[in-house]
């Protein structure tokens, strides 16, 4: 028997994995394993139908409790968005991507339900904070897979938080709502390719965490990846790091993590309605 994502599941892990028995053969699922990341895109336009179309699939995700509380900003003003592409001119995709949206993490609106409802209450602790982003991420990868599954091309842009008091600014965003991602939407210039992932023994455990193997996995996806796509010419900081002779992923993301990403953005939560502390 022939297993049916055989190509799909080596083009993302690597390897053959053995999945051990039967499964449905279904187009959509090769679609979603084979999913890319696009950050170039042709000038063909994306219309304002399939956009508010993406936005009712991403507004049909999951919501915890049912609070719904993700929001989201199709930012259509050429002037905007040029004032918020200058602000990371390393991305040029968050200024040249046909549709520009952004989703937020919105935790003020289950407070002002409160107040509509006459039962006022503070939505700005950890559990709010935390269930709007959820929330949020959730509707961004359906707004993803919704887009690839239409043959568009999307990138998720997290570096808004990193110039978060003017992005919030150009936003008009209030307290209690903050920018979970941004993303990029528009019709690939270029097929892509697909990312190779961890194996599945780095990331699923059965039955109790054990991260006894994550040494020899790591290990051997950084080889398999090198082989595929090496990155041992775009070695990070060589002034700080040095020059390793192999260069792999794991390399590649400990010199990353290195540099923090985000710093502000806890004191601007805190100064725009959130604490760190439990629901009291
Ligand atoms: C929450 C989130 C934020 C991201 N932020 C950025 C970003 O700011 N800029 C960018 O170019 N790519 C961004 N990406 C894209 C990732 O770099 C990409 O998903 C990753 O390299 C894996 O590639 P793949 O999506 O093709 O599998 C982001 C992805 C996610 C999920």
């Amino acid at each position: 028997m022939t297993e049916p994502y055989g190509s799909e599941l080596t083009a993302r892990f690597g390897f053959a994995v053995d999945l051990g028995g039967e499964v449905p053969d279904d187009p959509r699922l090769k679609a979603m394993l084979l999913r890319r990341t696009h950050r170039r895109y042709s000038d063909r336009p994306v219309p304002d139908a399939l956009v508010k179309l993406l936005l009712a699939a991403a507004f049909s995700a999951s919501s915890k409790s049912d609070f719904q509380q993700a929001s989201a900003i199709w930012l259509k003003d050429r002037a905007r968005r040029d004032r918020l592409a200058a602000l990371f001119p390393d991305m040029p995709w968050i200024g040249t991507a046909p549709v520009f949206l952004v989703l937020l993490g919105d935790a003020r609106r289950l407070e002002r339900l409160g107040e509509l409802r006459g039962r006022r209450q503070s939505n700005g602790s950890l559990e709010g904070f935390f269930n709007a982003t959820v929330d949020a991420a959730l509707a961004l990868q359906t707004c993803i897979l919704a887009a690839e599954t239409l043959g568009l091309g999307c990138c998720p842009i997290s570096v808004l938080r990193n110039r978060i008091a003017e992005v919030a600014e150009i936003l008009g965003l209030p307290d209690q709502v903050f920018p979970v991602a941004g993303l990029c939407l528009g019709h690939p210039a270029q097929p892509g390719f697909v990312s190779m992932r961890l194996p599945p023994e780095a990331t699923v455990h059965i039955d109790r965490y054990d991260d006894s193997g994550l040494a020899a996995a790591v290990d051997g996806y950084d080889r398999r990846r090198d082989a595929r796509h090496s990155i041992a010419d775009r070695q990070r900081e060589t002034d700080r790091f040095g020059t390793a002779s192999f260069y792999g992923w794991s390399e590649d993301k400990a010199r990353q993590a290195m540099t923090p990403e985000g710093v502000g953005f806890a004191a601007w939560l805190k100064a725009h309605g959130f604490t760190p502390d439990d629901a009291g």
